[in-house]
């Protein structure tokens, strides 16, 4: 039942309080006492690691690497400077998540950002923000400023040996910059194309130094675990997908939004909370993690629950919970060309299968729109999707191959129709229009 779905438990529970942004509000609800406690020395790096593991917590930012198995590769014992780096890039298509805690919780952001670096041995931590994210950024400096004056980060945090300096950083808008490690080549100053792994982060990172780099959910979630202990945060979700998700809804809904909802809330339950599909019409097609990953026809998403075990069931992923729903006017054909295009400007053209590959998809699927293709086009289009798979430095690769792949083995009518007319299945989306 929709109505006891209980929402905004982890990382969005200060957004019924006043100003939620302010240390003031943060503080009434408990904000900075786990902080404070690990300040204290009573609880250990040791005990949050365990604890982060224990909790079932899956980093957020799309690839879902269990986050406190990630917090242990980095020795803290060893000497030399480590860094902790906060993905707050957000620049999956469909997603719209990290923005609301930092524009609304950023101190729950901070308190996890400082908790985190803490457990791995970093004294310095960057929050790096997509280029778009003006008033997040200014939201984050207010907070961060309000948390130094505080005491609670700096030189000796409450006057301890223990020192966390934060920077918040605003990039230049390049999807790119997601990745982890074309961030990293961000963050020194250059241009930001992906690294060879291995070495990663966790033994070379930012200027070769051992790093970690988390998304601002997974981060922002660290507080709350240790709060309220991990049996609770992993008790909220399912047996293998510990905790809350946060979903942003987009596409032919009739109240598209964004929701923090436990794992394993039905796909049914997420859409009546977004007022079902728009005019009433027929759920098509979804994709449920951001554009980069694999979409599933409407009825069989209809059956399935939003998890990690429960998207994987579905052949796709939870990826970064962007959720784009498809309803039955959708022409798939148009629909693909447009993801693709957006792959084809973000390539950053450094692996030869990924920079000319999304061309020639988009030309391929140009074409076809433009009453150009050939039947044989669509077998064309897998096969270079499944060249530029497995191809790449990242997994950008992926990000455009598992589209054009699942766009194709659930909707091939589609473009064997378009190519055999010239025109779309669906009424009234003749050549792109
Ligand atoms: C092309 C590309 C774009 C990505 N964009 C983002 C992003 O915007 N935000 C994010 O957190 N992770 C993004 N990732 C995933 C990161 O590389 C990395 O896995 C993540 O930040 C790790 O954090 P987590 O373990 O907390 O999920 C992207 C990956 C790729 C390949």
């Amino acid at each position: 039942m929709t109505n006891a779905i209980k929402q905004n438990q982890v990382c969005y529970r200060t957004f019924h309080l006043d100003q939620p942004w302010s240390l003031e509000s943060y503080e009434k609800i408990g904000g900075y006492k786990i902080w404070k406690s690990v300040v204290a020395g009573e609880i250990k790096p040791d005990f949050i690691i365990q604890s982060i593991k224990d909790s079932m917590l899956m980093g957020r930012g799309g690839a879902g690497f269990p986050t406190g198995l990630k917090m242990g590769f980095v020795n803290r014992d060893k000497p030399g400077q480590k860094y902790l780096v906060c993905n707050s890039d957000e620049s999956e298509p469909g997603t719209s998540k990290d923005r609301f805690i930092l524009s609304k919780n950023p101190h729950q952001l901070i308190e996890g950002m400082a908790i985190a670096a803490y457990t791995m041995g970093a004294t310095v931590a960057y929050n790096y923000m997509r280029g778009e994210f003006m008033h997040e950024f200014n939201q984050c400096e207010k907070a961060l400023q309000e948390a130094k004056e505080a005491g609670l980060i700096g030189h000796h945090v409450l006057g301890s040996k223990i020192s966390i300096q934060i920077h918040n950083l605003i990039g230049a808008g390049a999807y790119i910059v997601g990745e982890e490690t074309a961030m990293l080549e961000s963050l020194e100053g250059k241009r930001a194309m992906p690294r060879y792994k291995p070495p990663f982060p966790a033994n070379y990172g930012l200027y070769g130094k051992p790093t970690t780099v988390n998304n601002t959910e997974s981060l922002a979630s660290i507080p709350v675990i240790l709060e309220k202990g991990a049996e609770w945060f992993k008790s909220l979700g399912t047996e293998k997908s510990g905790g809350t998700k946060i979903f942003s809804v987009s596409g032919h809904v009739a109240k598209p939004g964004v929701f923090e909802l436990p794992l394993g809330t039905s796909f049914k339950d997420l859409l009546k909370l977004c007022g079902g599909i728009r005019n009433n019409r027929g759920c098509k097609a979804v994709i449920p993690g951001g554009s980069s990953m694999k979409v599933v026809p409407g009825k069989t998403m209809l059956g399935a629950e939003m998890s990690y075990e429960g998207m994987k069931a579905v052949n796709s992923a939870i990826g970064s919970g962007g959720v784009i729903v498809m309803d039955d006017c959708t022409c798939m054909v148009h629909a693909l060309t447009c993801i693709v295009k957006f792959y084809r400007d973000e390539s950053c053209g450094q692996c030869t299968p990924c920079r000319e590959g999304t061309g020639w998809l988009h030309e391929m699927l140009l074409d076809i729109l433009s009453g150009k293709g050939k039947v044989e086009d669509v077998d064309r289009l897998v096969d270079v999707a499944n060249k530029i798979e497995g191809r790449t430095i990242c997994a950008f690769g992926e990000a455009v191959a598992w589209p054009v792949q699942s766009f194709i083995e659930h909707f091939r009518d589609e473009f064997v129709y378009f190519c055999r007319n010239g025109e779309s299945m669906i009424s009234g989306t003749k050549n792109g229009k």
